[in-house]
């Protein structure tokens, strides 16, 4: 027998997911192979060409499309030298309507300790030399940021998390950094003092454009090392991140990266087509006003 709710599970026609990976988890999935990729195709856009996008399969047979930030063999690109809008605009040119992020972090809250995932309900923008906006030469994209990432996104990652009993907290507010160089202990103070718990260098202008592109967008970050000046750590030249994770806490974060690819599954069958969040209708102001059309090919 169907269980109740399950009947409102079935697929919308035009629905398509999509996955973000970013650094620390490649390697894993692929020494692991529980990612099936077809070749991955580079897609052309107004603002360049994209990373590739592969075809992938999740655990369990669900087809999603995936990209990665950073390359496929290491970190060929810096989280300040990713082509944001060319990579969002090519899943959206391909139907993406929701989309799930990863991303690895520091913990700025001490309590978060290396390996535990979190779901940002809220973000600091701290970044300064990224394109920010498909909406360049135009008065476009005034869009309100209450729940900047998709509150039914988060609850699917939630859920997922929990019946995968891996160690988690929902909300955190994820403060992103230019880079390429790591912060002072004085920045990470200052982070803290505006109510950031986390720290990473990926997620904006991400969540902006995915938002401009009226796509759902959540992210599913997990702490690699306490934030710089958090813990006392002596300096190490010869590893990730200098010393600031211990040996067992880099091999923590490898095991905590391994559970993404059937986490980021299981979230993706607990999304519903009728998603009561208003990502997907953030343009309708503009559409009603006869600004821009429906096709989002037209509005840059
Ligand atoms: N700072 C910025 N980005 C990061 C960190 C950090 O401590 N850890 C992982 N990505």
């Amino acid at each position: 027998m169907t269980p109740p709710g399950r009947a409102a599970r079935s697929r919308a026609p035009h629905s398509r997911a999509a996955v973000i990976l970013g650094s620390g988890i490649w390697h894993v999935i692929r020494e692991r192979r529980d990612l099936q990729l077809d070749g991955g195709t580079v897609r052309e856009t107004p603002f360049g060409p994209s990373r590739p996008v592969f075809e992938a399969v999740l655990p369990g047979g669900r087809k999603v499309l995936l990209l990665t930030r950073h390359g496929e063999t290491g970190y060929q690109v810096g989280a300040w030298a990713v082509n944001y809008r060319a990579n969002l605009w090519a899943l959206k040119d391909l139907g993406t309507d929701h989309l799930l992020a990863t991303c690895s972090c520091g913990a700025i809250d001490p309590r978060l300790t290396v390996g535990t995932f979190i779901v940002p309900h809220d973000i600091l923008d701290k970044t300064t030399r990224r394109a920010k906006t498909f909406f360049e030469s135009s008065g476009l994209g005034i869009l309100r940021h209450g729940e900047p990432f998709c509150p039914s996104l988060r609850g699917a990652l939630g859920e997922a998390l929990a019946s995968a009993s891996a160690r988690h907290r929902l909300g955190g507010v994820y403060a992103c950094t230019d880079g390429p160089r790591l912060e002072t202990p004085a920045e990470i103070r200052a982070l803290a003092g505006e109510g950031a718990t986390l720290v990473g260098m990926t997620l904006a202008p991400e969540f902006a454009l995915a938002r401009e592109l009226e796509m759902c967008y959540a992210a599913l970050a997990w702490v690699v090392n306490p934030a710089e000046g958090v813990v006392e750590r002596p300096y190490r030249p010869d590893v990730l991140f200098e010393g600031m994770a211990t040996a067992d806490e880099l091999a923590e974060g490898d095991r905590a990266a391994a559970a993404i690819p059937g986490v980021l599954a299981a979230a993706l069958d607990r999304v519903t087509p009728a998603r009561p969040c208003y990502c997907r209708r953030a343009m309708q102001r503009y559409k009603q006003r006869g600004d821009i059309g429906e096709d989002f090919r037209t509005w840059v």
